[in-house]
């Protein structure tokens, strides 16, 4: 079972793009193992929900699981579909049942990233045009897990974001503040052997949007995870500590607990920071299990 989703730039309802995702509470089966005895091949499998029996996932016991109890707390910070405080919400929630699609759906052949898929530069979003962009510049690093904490290895990350002036390189995107010639906002990198991403780029800026009076976003990083198959996406949001607009951010906060809400906030840390050049991040991405990371926010 599956579910179409906004693609969250939370622009204007028409500049959303949909996608289609994991049925919430699943993110992406994987076997359970032991923490200390992850997959030497960090493999993943897509999830389940409905279509699950047709997978070739091990064990089959866990498979049983998630398909008799459609268990809610596989992931249970997800925010629902509809949140009537994120207007956009409104338009997007599905007002019927999801539909089943075929068996093998998820099978379908999607990005299987060669070794020349990912251009080395694409993960340093301050280097892609003639001069360097305007802004703090920051690492942002951490690793994608599964439900044991092993690391889930060779997937693709991309992220989008706002200049450090809070505007995007989207004709959706009317806000005042200034274009930067220097900077398009976005980037792609595929997890190491460690499950690492890492991504080089400027602190975005807070922005204004239209879901009600003086609304401000506060800074983020969009990203979006794809699996070995074309249906296996999640999306999601990074944010930094100590932001002030957080507590009156709607889509931050229609995430019901504040565990969740927490898990999308990053962690300054000063060993990642480079010294006379970079402020650094850390955050990391757990798939699925009672450590999910909420995606769809
Ligand atoms: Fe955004």
């Amino acid at each position: 079972m599956t579910r179409a989703v906004g693609c969250l730039l939370d622009l204007p309802a028409d500049h959303i793009s949909l996608t289609v995702l994991d049925w919430p509470g699943s993110h992406w089966a994987e076997p359970r193992r032991a923490p200390t005895n992850c997959s030497p091949l960090g493999k993943i499998v897509r999830p389940a929900r409905g279509d699950t029996l047709s997978r070739p996932v091990e064990p089959v016991k866990e498979v049983a699981m998630l398909a008799a109890t459609d268990n809610v707390d596989e992931a249970p910070f997800d925010p629902p579909y509809l949140y009537p405080d994120y207007r956009s919400s409104v338009l997007r929630a599905p007002k019927r049942p999801p539909v089943q699609l075929a068996r093998g759906f998820h099978d379908l052949p999607g990005p299987v990233l060669g070794p020349r898929a990912v251009n080395w530069l694409d993960h340093d979003l301050t280097r892609q045009h003639e001069g360097e962009p305007l802004g703090e510049r920051i690492v942002v690093t951490g690793r994608v897990l599964d439900s044991d904490g092993c690391p889930v290895r060779g997937i693709l990350v991309e992220v989008w974001q706002a200049n450090s002036a809070g505007r995007y390189v989207d004709l959706g995107d009317q806000h005042s503040a200034p274009l930067d010639s220097n900077f398009t906002g976005a980037g792609r990198c595929s997890t190491d052997g460690d499950g690492r991403y890492r991504f080089v780029t400027v602190k975005p800026g807070a922005y204004p949007w239209k879901n009600h009076r003086n609304a401000w976003r506060p800074a983020h990083i969009h990203f979006s995870l794809f699996g070995p198959e074309l249906g296996s996406r999640l999306v999601t949001q990074m944010y930094f500590p100590g932001d002030p607009l957080m507590a009156g951010d709607p889509i931050l906060q229609s995430i019901p607990d504040p565990r969740g809400r927490e898990r999308l906030v990053s962690r300054f840390d000063i060993d990642t920071t480079v010294p006379a050049w970079a402020l650094g991040y850390q955050w990391d991405i757990v798939l699925r299990g009672h450590a999910a990371t909420p995606m769809g926010a």
